[in-house]
């Protein structure tokens, strides 16, 4: 069972989890300074993470969300988005969006199951962000599709 909670300020993210879902570190802590770090932990050992922030007065993003490689496929990841969710609800916001790489098919898998709209394409992000060359299932990851989910008003 894992559960989940809101990292303190001081306690450090865990930066090795945080960066199975984004290689680049200097990125990983420009989002992290500004958003809320939610931890997901099994025997109080940290298995998953994911970062909310804020873009917009009524907008928030899920900027990193993962599950370290030996606990994933197993509905964990699913866990994470759901709570993302009901705490963004719960925040009063209007929307929760995220966004993926093209070639991250069982994410736009996941992220559809869970109720998240395809609604736009940022063409070229991830080479114009990212030094190195990222792929996946053998596609080179250069869009990031963008996904967001409205709540009732
Ligand atoms: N292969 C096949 N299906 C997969 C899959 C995989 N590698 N990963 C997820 N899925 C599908 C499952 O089939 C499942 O669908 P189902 O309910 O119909 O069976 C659904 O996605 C939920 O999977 P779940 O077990 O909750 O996913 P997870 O615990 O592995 O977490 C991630 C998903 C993306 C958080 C996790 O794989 C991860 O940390 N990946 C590395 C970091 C990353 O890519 N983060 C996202 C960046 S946008």
């Amino acid at each position: 069972m894992m559960k989940i909670r809101k990292l303190n300020q001081n306690e450090s993210p865990p930066w090795d989890v945080l960066s199975l879902a984004d290689p680049s570190r200097i990125i990983v802590e420009e989002y992290v300074k500004n958003g809320i770090i939610f931890v997901g932990e099994a025997s109080s050992e940290v298995i998953g993470v994911y970062v909310l922030k804020e873009t917009h007065k009524v907008v928030v993003e899920i900027m990193n969300i993962a599950i370290r490689e030996p606990y994933q496929n197993k509905g964990l990841g699913k866990q994470l988005i759901l709570h993302a969710i009901q705490e963004a609800s719960k925040q009063g916001y209007a929307r929760l969006e995220i966004g993926t790489g093209n070639s991250s098919i069982h994410q736009l898998k996941l992220y559809q199951q869970c109720g998240f709209r395809i609604e736009g394409i940022d063409f070229d992000y991830f080479l114009r962000n990212y030094d190195e060359p990222i792929y996946e299932n053998g596609l080179l990851c250069r869009d990031m599709i963008r996904l967001g989910y409205t709540f009732e008003s």
